[in-house]
């Protein structure tokens, strides 16, 4: 049984393959974390939930208020909390005590634990869930906030936080996170914790480039193969916020939850609120296992389409920007058809007025004088290519020059008589409202319908501010939650409508990537920044959680539209080869050699995409994009190494790339060259990557042996 009651039904236990976590009821009788972990023998477990005995402290502190399960903001506490309420009349000071717990062992694959808590004075209740998968260690968590019928006015909500997570005390904490900014997302940063509260959030209605929902606490010299490794996300793509608190007594803690500051939810008697989920994981094998545990969780129980592979996509953006028309993306469609695409997607400018990004969004109508025959020959075209055809849309914004916003100009975020400030000369649609999330349902379904789409770029551009609903001023703080929830309802039920349909999730590259997004979407858009240097860092932050076939890269011109650097086709392929491979670039300036490359590399990806997009990914060391680099994919037999080194060193030797957890006993052969080589040797000696570098077809000969950006691809199959 995963979850197991204590006999005196005063703790549980939650036990995953490589992982345990204990709860049980502490001095105060409610419940709080003994324990989060890799597992532990039976034995062992009446120890955890009887718990230490603390010795004596002065009234000044109460570390172990951030063991408990729900940091309830009442009582005698000084910690960050995780759940605020002002009842009726304006109490505000919880006092939950514990109600009963119910195991649920029987639903197919998964265990639910939920422990009820409940309000001493109020009508007020507090439902916590813990829902395991027997294949997996991730734990996700939420919890379910009930006004009760006979509550006597609205309880506001202040603070609602999916889950606390405690870990225990250490002395040598770090963290890891990301952070980053458009162009330059998903930015690995390492570092100690501090003393006190680290918080990351976002304030702008979506996950934001600055910051993603998710820290690791570990040891400070914790690497990739080593380490006790524990992970908080959340699954949520609005504004969120995420602290970490390290207690000066010893203790951490991580609660997590949506919104931010001054977002307040009114509850109102009988009804409930259920937060997003968060997601924690307990590794015993460093950043790289925890890595692999995350993109095997999130490929089996988040993503939709779970047992299919990403197709070769060709988008036409960096080709033409807003310059397009029929005759310009049907030669743009052969080309991308002769490489080897399978789905070619027309990206901005196809609809209403929008010939530059000042007006027309909103009016999603092809546009008569790029289209004069609306999509149907772009969309049949491209079918006879024997690609599939796929549009970009930007359902929830408005260009004030556009038909909808003279129309509607209520139906943007905003506060009566207060400026509407723009951004990108855009304003954001209410989706919290219901006609506005009909209408963007009604007109998506139809462009779907109409033309069949196989695919869907579904861009969010603009960060809310202003964020005022006068018609529901009593409730401001919904839209926040209602937004987000509007869209994944929307892109659910197109899906559910159109089960062909895949999308995309794109906010200005990588401003929407997140565990709540994935659960509706088959891909995100990585970063508008598709300089294959700069993808090596930003894809390296985004493999620590999410899994390669959700990682879309595009190959690009040279030099790189945004930031002119020169990088050799060969590298351009092989950094995006590292996700869901695609071509953005503008096929009509490459040269027919490059073409022919391009085939090349795009028919090899294919052979291999497999073990990239669902294989066990492996990073082998170095700073991507600084020195020499590697990634590692192991599917069954086969296994794919990507080698890049951006710069070479020439008073360097011959540089090694060891291998990871393949079988020592095993041999494995290059399928290039035909030489085979132990498991033991690949990870003992490992590859020299000068020699495979240097005498791989795209690179020609030795006289290319001092180059910058050289790159290799090996694929070993274990014989
Ligand atoms: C955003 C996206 C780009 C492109 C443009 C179109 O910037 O991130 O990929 O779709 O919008 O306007």
């Amino acid at each position: 049984m995963p979850i197991t009651a204590a006999p005196n039904e005063k703790g549980w236990l939650i036990e995953t393959p490589g992982s345990l976590y204990a709860i049980g009821l502490d001095a105060t009788g409610l419940p709080a974390q003994r324990y989060w972990g890799p597992s532990l023998p039976s034995d062992d477990w009446g120890q955890l939930l009887r718990g230490d005995t603390s010795p004596w402290r002065s009234d000044t502190s109460r570390p172990e208020e951030v063991q408990q399960e729900v940091l309830a903001d009442g009582g005698v506490r000084w910690g960050v909390p995780g759940l605020q309420v002002v009842f009726p009349g304006g109490n505000q000071s919880l006092e939950l005590r514990f109600v009963d717990a119910r195991i649920d062992n029987e639903a197919a694959g998964q265990s639910t634990l939920v422990l009820s808590l409940a309000d001493s004075l109020f009508a007020f209740s507090v439902h916590l869930h813990y829902r395991v998968r027997a294949d997996s260690d991730v734990i996700e968590r939420w919890m379910e906030l009930e006004s009760g019928e006979d509550a006597e006015g609205d309880v506001v909500l202040l603070r609602g936080d999916s889950a606390n997570w405690f870990i225990d005390e250490a002395d040598d904490y770090w963290y890891s996170s990301v952070n980053g900014h458009w162009g330059g997302e998903t930015q690995l940063e390492r570092g100690p914790l501090p003393v006190g509260d680290l918080t990351f959030s976002s304030r702008t209605g979506t996950t934001s480039h600055a910051a993603n929902p998710w820290i690791m606490v570990h040891p400070q010299h914790a690497t990739e193969e080593a380490g006790v490794i524990r992970t908080v996300s959340l699954g949520w793509s609005g504004s969120w916020h995420l602290t970490a608190q390290r207690r000066p007594e010893g203790g951490v803690s991580v609660t997590t939850g949506f919104g931010h500051e001054g977002v307040r939810l009114v509850l109102e008697s009988g009804r409930r609120h259920v937060t997003p989920p968060s997601y924690g994981l307990a590794t015993d094998g460093g950043f790289g296992e925890t890595s692999r545990k995350w993109h095997a969780f999130a490929v089996r129980h988040l993503r939709p389409a779970v047992d299919e592979l990403r197709p070769v996509l060709y988008n036409s953006w960096e080709a033409t920007e807003f310059d397009v028309s029929e005759a310009q993306q049907m030669r743009l469609a052969d080309k991308a058809a002769a490489i080897g695409a399978e789905l070619f997607v027309l990206d901005d400018g196809w609809f209403g007025a929008r010939t530059d990004d000042r007006r027309g969004l909103g009016d999603w109508h092809p546009n008569p004088d790029r289209f004069p025959n609306g999509l149907q020959p772009l969309a049949d075209h491209v079918r006879g290519l024997g690609m599939g055809f796929g549009l970009w849309v930007e359902p929830e914004m408005v260009n004030p020059d556009s038909d909808l916003y003279r129309a509607h100009p209520d139906w943007v975020l905003h506060f009566e008589g207060r400026t509407r400030h723009e951004a990108r000369n855009q304003l954001v649609l209410n989706f919290a409202r219901d006609d506005v999330k009909q209408w963007a349902l009604a007109w998506l379904d139809d462009l779907v319908s109409t033309y069949r789409l196989d695919f869907i770029k579904w861009d969010m551009n603009r960060s809310f501010t202003q964020a005022g609903w006068p018609e529901n001023a009593r409730d401001h703080g919904s839209l926040w939650l209602g937004h987000t929830r509007a869209v994944y309802d929307i892109m659910a039920t197109l899906r559910e409508r159109h089960p062909f349909l895949r999308i995309e999730s794109c906010s200005g590259g990588g401003g929407r990537v997140d565990f709540g997004m994935m659960q509706v979407i088959d891909q995100f858009w990585t970063s508008d920044n598709t300089d294959a240097l700069d993808r090596q860092t930003i894809q390296h932050g985004f493999s620590q959680l999410y899994p390669a076939i959700t990682m879309c890269n595009w190959v690009t011109d040279s030099p790189n539209p945004i930031t002119a650097r020169v990088v050799p086709l060969q590298y351009r392929f092989h950094v995006a080869m590292a996700g869901a491979l695609a071509i953005g670039g503008d096929l009509d300036s490459w040269s027919d050699a490059e073409l022919d490359e391009a085939a090349e590399q795009v028919a090899l990806y294919k052979e291999i995409r497999e073990v990239i997009q669902l294989g066990a990914l492996h990073r082998l060391g170095g700073r991507p994009g600084a020195g020499l680099t590697a990634v590692q994919y192991v599917r069954e037999n086969s296994v794919v190494v990507l080698s890049y080194e951006p710069r070479r060193s020439l008073e360097r030797g011959a540089r090694r790339t060891v291998l990871r957890r393949l079988d020592p006993a095993a041999f494995y052969v290059d399928q290039r060259t035909g030489r085979r080589f132990s498991g033991a040797y690949l990870m003992q000696r490992g590859l020299v990557l000068h020699d495979e570098l240097n005498t791989h077809p795209g690179n020609g000969s030795l006289r290319f042996s001092n180059r910058d950006y050289l790159s290799a691809l090996t694929r070993l199959t274990r014989s």
